[in-house]
């Protein structure tokens, strides 16, 4: 039988093989470890890639999402508005300043947060909008500027899924004040581990960054405020450099596979992510929303075909949100979607011919 993964960690890893094994042993012939040559370029050619003045290499998504509301001075007292429909990181990054988070809805067409239930939930305490770049689409963020005009709130992107995504011809970490960035290794743009980063144009919430990132020192072991240990290291970073070569032609392909789903499945009781006018969506997943889901993700599991379930609980209903009190019936369509999606493989090494069977089957399914 076929099997076809959700996404292949290992086909990108062959691509780059030989030059990073060349790239590693430098870095084992020095021994220097952490914010050395690697992370100093990464960080330039991303930042440029971005269309941004800087990028801080960090230790993970989490931790971008946490420093970067950190280093906009957002804590204990303010309210932050971010989607529920995203992975639980993005609430947790608002509990760890001890912010208070305030979940808007999302579109039912983008399945990206709601500018216009954002406009609802704002209060004299919203300090701080997430837009969550969900599955590698972009947030309708003319309407976000708008409210920012109006209210004066930082903008913090979430695009830990959107590497080279693009809005209006800007790209994903340059739409916001600060854009917090994953790159863990099953991501459009990932290393081989754990990984992150943050993009700015600020000069300083990008000094405010390399003090927070390394527990607040200046200099070695002058600490002028208490930081974190958050680093990005030099055996990540230089698979970051090789890849980010690759990650324009990756996307495009990601886009092309898009298509060919779009074409075999039109006509069936699926409905796609939808993305605004002139957006650039990198398809970090396929999703589509179906009736009879758990059904259906049974039955392509059953025929070798790896699928996911991005989410099945969205953030406000989940067991490590209950102190805050939301409830069933809060967020309607965030509800109604985390029912009904579905997450197909949508890498860049996946074959024609493994889209048409998926298809195929899906098309079998519902006949
Ligand atoms: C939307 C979103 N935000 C934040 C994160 C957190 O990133 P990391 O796993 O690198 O900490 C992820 C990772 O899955 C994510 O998908």
């Amino acid at each position: 039988m076929k099997k076809i993964k959700l996404v292949d960690l290992i086909s990108p890893y062959l691509e780059i093989k030989e030059e990073l094994f060349k790239e590693w042993e430098k870095i084992f012939q020095k021994m220097w470890l952490f914010l050395g040559e690697n992370v100093q370029k990464f960080e330039r050619d991303f930042a440029e890639y971005c269309g941004v003045k800087y990028c801080v290499g960090l230790s993970s998504g989490t931790e971008a999402l946490h420093l970067a509301l950190r280093a906009l001075g957002i804590g204990k007292g303010d309210e932050v508005i971010l989607p529920s429909f995203t992975f639980i990181a993005t609430f947790e990054a608002v509990w760890m300043v001890g912010a208070e988070p305030v979940f808007a809805d999302i579109e039912e067409d983008t399945l990206c947060i709601s500018p216009s239930d954002v406009e609802k939930k704002i209060t004299s305490k919203t300090k701080a909008v997430i837009p969550v770049h969900l599955f590698g689409n972009v947030c309708d963020m003319e309407p976000i500027y708008e409210l920012k005009k109006i209210h004066g709130f930082y903008i913090v992107e979430d695009s830990a899924q959107a590497h080279g995504a693009e809005y209006r011809g800007k790209k994903v970490g340059s739409l916001g004040d600060v854009s917090a960035f994953s790159f863990y290794y099953t991501k459009n743009l990932g290393a081989l581990g754990e990984a992150g980063g943050i993009t700015t144009d600020s000069d300083e919430i990008y000094e405010n960054l390399k003090l927070l990132r390394n527990h607040g020192q200046i200099s070695s072991y002058a600490s002028i405020n208490p930081g974190f240990n958050a680093r990005l290291d030099e055996i990540q970073a230089a698979i970051l450099n090789l890849k980010l070569k690759k990650l324009d032609r990756w996307n495009t392909r990601r886009r092309e596979i898009a298509e060919i789903y779009r074409r075999l499945l039109s006509g069936l009781p699926c409905q796609f992510q939808k993305t605004k006018e002139d957006v650039k969506h990198v398809y970090h997943y396929f999703v589509i929303r179906v009736p009879e889901r758990d059904k259906l993700v049974e039955f392509l599991r059953k025929n070798g075909v790896d699928v996911g379930i991005h989410y099945p609980i969205p953030c406000h209903l989940q067991k490590a949100a209950e102190n805050y009190g939301f409830k069933e019936g809060d967020l309607p369509v965030t509800e109604k979607v985390s029912k009904e999606i579905l997450s197909l493989p949508c890498h860049p090494h996946l074959k024609d011919e493994d889209v048409e069977y998926i298809c195929s089957l899906i098309k079998k399914f519902y006949s």
